[in-house]
């Protein structure tokens, strides 16, 4: 039997608490002007003391579920993205498996940095082609604010908390490109590249959570290069132009990347969701909460073709092209 997995729900979660560019600019040298000319970000969403990865994942996969009309107790895969996890084991899956109530299925992690939702939704993707699964909750979610220093002007005005989330469904038949689903995924990493983007810190290297370091110039001139790369992969690989994409959905780092993507795609920006400037950069989260806003708000509509993508620290990156 051959299968296809088709998203059925969207949902998502950010913490209460914004913090403003003008808030951050009275802890560290730096201006609202400089932040927003050079990334596009105005304020991020930051968790509260004590509010984990695990209860942003939770709240948002339950949304994502409420949104496709499925009971928790469907659910036999459970993957979050994270590379903030509550705990360095178990996954931070486990737990949001308990929450939800669906124990006995898989449920683990997938560390990729801001690339993980692209590969989380890829593995889940494959477990329901494979006949493995037949409805896979699949989360993005962070807390970056517990991995900043936030005295580095270079990285701490960057990032944000949040939570976003999908419901797949397996579906009979490969389908066609005009069918509902997920029509591919692309993978790709480079671990030569680890100390542009890293943490330095971890339980068997220092014993402690370190803090996020990053070459910023040279990370954003990487980034540009492999999103091209693996955008034009994904059209070529399902017979298509960039003509045909309805909506990009990138991953919010900055928004001079993502008008860069775009115009290599010579999409219009009003075919481009950017969320950046209220979300900052959420790494695995960033992708699903960007869709969730355009799925609820009715900018994408079921039957469009949706592109993926995402680069991140490893240097890991990767794209899925997507018939909501
Ligand atoms: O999600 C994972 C992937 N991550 C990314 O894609 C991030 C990619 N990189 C970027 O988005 C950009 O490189 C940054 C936004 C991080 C930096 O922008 P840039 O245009 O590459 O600036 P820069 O690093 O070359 O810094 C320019 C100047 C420097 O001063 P000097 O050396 O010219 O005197 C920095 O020290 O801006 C200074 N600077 C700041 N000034 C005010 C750096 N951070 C700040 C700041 N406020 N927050």
């Amino acid at each position: 039997m051959v299968y296809r997995s088709v998203i059925v729900g969207c949902g998502a979660y950010l913490p209460q608490k914004v913090v403003t560019n003008a808030e951050l600019a009275a802890r560290v040298e730096t201006t609202d002007d400089w932040i927003v000319e050079r990334t596009g970000i105005r304020s991020r969403h930051i968790a509260a003391d004590g509010e984990t990865t695990g209860d942003l994942a939770t709240h948002a996969a339950l949304d994502a579920l409420r949104h496709a009309g499925v009971d928790p107790s469907e659910v036999d895969l459970v993957i979050v993205a994270t590379a903030t996890p509550d705990n360095t084991f178990p996954a931070t899956a486990a737990k949001v498996q308990a929450r939800l109530g669906c124990p006995g299925g898989p449920a683990f992690d997938v560390q990729a940095v801001c690339s993980g939702f692209v590969y989380a939704l890829a593995v889940a993707d494959n477990f329901i082609k494979a006949g493995q699964v037949r409805t896979a909750v699949v989360i993005g979610a962070e807390t970056f604010s517990r991995i900043l220093d936030w005295s580095d002007r270079t990285t701490c005005v960057l990032f944000g908390d949040g939570a976003g989330a999908v419901v797949l469904r397996r579906e009979d038949g490969a389908g066609t490109n005009a069918d509902r689903g997920i029509l591919s995924t692309h993978l790709h990493s480079d671990g030569r590249q680890h100390d542009l983007l890293y943490v330095d810190g971890g339980p068997s290297s220092t014993q402690t959570v370190g803090h996020l370091r990053m070459t910023g110039k040279e990370v954003f001139r990487h980034a540009v290069v492999n999103l091209a790369q693996v955008v034009e992969e994904a059209i070529v690989a399902n017979g298509l132009t960039p003509a045909d994409i309805d909506w990009l959905v990138p991953h919010q780092a900055n928004k001079r990347i993502i008008d860069g993507t775009a115009r290599k795609l010579q999409m219009s920006t009003d075919r481009v969701v950017v969320t950046v400037e209220r979300h900052a950069n959420t790494s695995a989260a960033s992708i699903p909460l960007a869709l969730n806003e355009a799925v609820k708000d009715g900018r994408i509509r079921p039957g469009q073709l949706v592109l993926l993508e995402a680069m991140g620290g490893g240097f890991t990156w990767g794209s899925a092209l997507v018939r909501m």
